[in-house]
């Protein structure tokens, strides 16, 4: 089943939370596979161990759940810890890979009892696809349109209970409808500093990479909060540290592998630092227009509004007005102390 990748603009820095080309197999491997080696959004974690073991006792399917929250945070992972814990079969697929009504009909014809859909990137289901999902959701049976013409009749199959899970990214791009059939809706949060230091800690256990504490403490401070890109970090941090080190990961080796690959201690990476300091230096802090920001970068504007101004927001670095795009006084004074360290 193809899973649609994201634009190559989105991947090619080390601290985007996309996933990228590279790492199927190696997140694969640091996946954890219950509630247990999962760590963090302890809330979430609670409700759904309760949310299971009741669907469990009462021998029923678990009522179907959404993730919705930014990349990388681990809702795969967790629709796989449930299908787990659960103890039934699950079939992985996304909203683009279904192209026609008869591609999610083949699935749900397949599927055993309360076995676990997953649809990844649900916000992206085509409407006809959306439409057969519906009746699948509420009443367990498909509508199929069988034949063209005056010959045309429709078909109804019915499907087993089942669970969907449907993860995204961009809730608010859902329908109406479709967000209102999930019995379970659950946000996914960003990772404490300390959260993401265990799980770095845990990720290094299972490669045998060796990485001292403080080291770890401080990977973890420019990893943005997320397990994906902390994990990815720790790769190219172990390359640091094998080519150029003894092979333990130290302060010294993630001082020096952060320089390399242009991140600084807050896991601001290149275009980052380019966006704060054409809209520092250029414009005055702003405020100014989108598109003359995207101009004077040489990016294309939905590329910025996607991928690099949400995290520059949450660290309340920069803001949007009305007027247009500002620093803060925050970020004046960071990118004050950003450009004069890059002009020594
Ligand atoms: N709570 C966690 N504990 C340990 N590792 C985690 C946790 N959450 C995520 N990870 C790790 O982070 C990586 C990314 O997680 P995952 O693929 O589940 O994210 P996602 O939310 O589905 O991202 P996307 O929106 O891009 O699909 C995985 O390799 C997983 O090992
Ligand atoms: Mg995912």
């Amino acid at each position: 089943m193809v899973i649609e990748e994201h634009d190559a603009s989105q991947q090619d820095s080390v601290v985007s939370a996309y996933s990228g080309d590279d790492s199927d197999g190696f997140e694969n491997s640091l996946r954890p596979t219950d509630f247990d080696g999962y760590i963090g959004q302890g809330e979430v974690k609670d409700n759904l161990k309760v949310f299971c073991q009741a669907a469990k006792n009462r021998g029923e399917a678990l009522d179907h759940t959404l993730f919705y929250g930014p990349p990388g945070l681990g809702k795969t992972t967790l629709s796989m810890i449930i299908a787990k814990e659960m103890e039934v079969g699950l079939r992985i697929t996304s909203g683009p890979a279904l192209e026609k009504p008869g591609d999610l009909a083949a699935i749900l014809t397949n599927i055993k009892e309360h076995d676990v859909l997953f649809i990844d990137e649900i916000h992206r289901l085509r409407h006809p696809v959306e439409e057969i999902l519906y009746s699948a959701m509420e009443d367990f049976a498909i509508d199929l349109i069988v034949g063209k013409g005056p010959s045309a009749r429709t078909m109804r199959l019915t499907v087993p209970p089942f669970t969907l899970i449907g993860a995204t990214t961009k809730a608010s791009m859902l329908a109406g409808p479709l967000r209102d059939r999930f019995g379970h809706v659950e946000k996914l949060r960003f990772y404490e500093p300390n959260e993401i230091q265990q799980i770095l800690e845990r990720s290094a256990q299972i490669l045998e990479i060796e990485i001292e504490k403080d080291a770890a403490e401080q990977l973890a401070r420019c990893a943005r909060r997320t397990p994906r890109i902390a994990n990815r970090l720790l790769r190219r941090m172990r390359d640091f540290a094998e080519i150029q080190h003894d092979g333990c990961i130290t302060v010294a080796v993630v001082e020096q592998g952060l320089k390399s690959l242009s991140i600084d201690s807050r896991g601001l990476d290149h275009g980052d630092q380019e966006y704060l300091e054409i809209l520092s230096r250029h414009f005055r802090g702003g405020p100014v227009g989108l598109s003359t920001i995207a101009a004077a970068i040489g990016e294309d504007e939905n590329t910025l509004e996607d991928m690099v101004e949400p995290f520059l927001i949450r660290e309340g670095l920069i803001q949007r007005t009305p007027r247009g795009r500002m620093l803060t006084d925050h970020g004046t004074s960071y990118g004050l102390g950003l450009f004069t360290s890059s002009e020594k």
